[in-house]
């Protein structure tokens, strides 16, 4: 392997504790890892030199949520949405009639298209969800797809209970044979804990399954209304609760003494025409915060890190720079990930050069493909 020195960056954003954001700056990476960062001045030598012209280096995205297996689109719903109508859980049903009809080859199709989308946005870590399936053989397809793409995959069974099916039956189905089918190809157990979908009793007897099968837990919690979801992560120790658009004080205080990451999905709010949560009161609390694009084609049909950073700016209340942390080290988190998100010694070398002087440009010139 040869070494490359990364000269001429304008902003670094490495997240190194001591600097984590450095001008005039240079990366050396070697064996994918980042082996040193500092100042342009004192760069050590190496095999070879790129010079990005005083641009800014960030690490690449971390997008810790998206539904990417799935057949067709719902643009009719969406445009019947931007003319009043309400979204509501049940859309999901829409999309799993067109997957199931969808062969393996075309959900890979699919997948490959959305991942291609993502890392020309900036993304180099994506987590995968299965859910558009719902039987024990369509969510097994799923999870075997999308795996071939990325080791962060989750089992999300529970997503609704299928037409005809009575709830209880469906939750015995997601705990046995489905988890049974599901578990080999699977990180994550995941369920949407909400009215319409899944109650506070259920979504815990599918996470415990879950964890029990080796799983590890994160939710879907207070997307469309308050709820049980936010507390019954941290009381399981979800390593997210995503959404979380309606929060109570003590779902933000139950966040902020966990280890519970609060994921913002600001494509949901923007596409659903719902009101953005609060990311503000969460930073101040002291809550861990991610942002992801929740990737799917109800709810949120955007591949984009850099439109959500900028949505999560100018709606949820983050800086710029909580944005840009949010969107890389708050996604490492969420998806307990110590070698991603960031660009300190040792990290994998997953950097993005912007075609901007400094990473603000993301929320700055909403958008415009800044990533080279
Ligand atoms: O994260 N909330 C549940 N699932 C998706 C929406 C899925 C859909 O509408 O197809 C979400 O928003
Ligand atoms: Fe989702």
């Amino acid at each position: 392997m040869t070494s490359l020195a990364l000269t001429g960056i304008g902003e670094l954003v490495t997240w190194d504790d001591a600097r984590p954001v450095l001008n005039d700056a240079a990366l050396v990476i070697d064996d994918g890892r980042v082996v040193w960062s500092g100042s342009a001045t004192q760069t050590p030598a190496a095999d070879e030199a790129r010079d990005v012209g005083g641009r800014a280096v960030i690490p690449g995205f971390v997008d810790s949520h998206a539904h990417l297996v799935f057949a067709g689109d719902r643009a009719a719903e969406f445009e019947a949405r931007m003319t009043g109508e309400a979204y509501s859980a049940g859309g999901i049903r829409t999309t799993v009639e067109a997957t199931r009809g969808a062969s393996d080859e075309q959900l890979r199709a699919n997948v490959r298209r959305l991942v291609t989308e993502m890392r020309r946005h900036g993304t180099t870590t994506v987590e995968i969800k299965s859910g558009y399936g719902l039987t024990a053989h369509d969510e097994a397809r799923s999870l075997a797809v999308a795996r071939e793409f990325t080791d962060e995959t989750t089992f999300l069974g529970a997503h609704v209970t299928p037409t005809g099916t009575a709830a209880s039956d469906y939750v015995d189905l997601v705990t046995g044979e489905m988890l049974d089918a599901c578990a080999p190809d699977a990180r994550w157990i995941d369920v949407f804990c909400e009215d319409g979908a899944f109650g506070a009793d259920e979504a815990r007897t599918v996470l415990e399954a879950g964890m029990a099968a080796g799983l590890l837990p994160r939710i879907h919690a207070n997307q469309l209304g308050p709820g049980p979801g936010v507390q019954l992560a941290v009381e399981l120790g979800a390593a997210a609760a995503d959404h979380c658009t309606f929060l109570s004080d003590a779902d933000v205080d139950a966040l902020a003494g966990s280890a519970t990451v609060a994921g913002l999905l600001p494509g949901v709010e923007f596409s659903t025409r719902q009101p953005f949560p609060d990311g503000r009161r969460l930073i101040d609390a002291g809550v861990t915060v991610a942002i992801a694009t929740d990737c799917n084609p109800g709810s949120s049909y955007t591949s984009s890190m850099p439109f959500c950073i900028a949505v999560a700016v100018r709606e949820m209340g983050l800086s710029p720079r909580e944005a840009l942390w949010a969107a890389t080290m708050g996604g490492a988190r969420s998806l307990r990930r110590d070698e991603v998100g960031h660009l300190r010694v040792g990290a994998r070398a997953d950097y993005v050069v912007l075609d901007a002087p400094s990473s603000v440009h993301l929320a700055y010139r909403p958008g415009v493909q800044l990533v080279l």
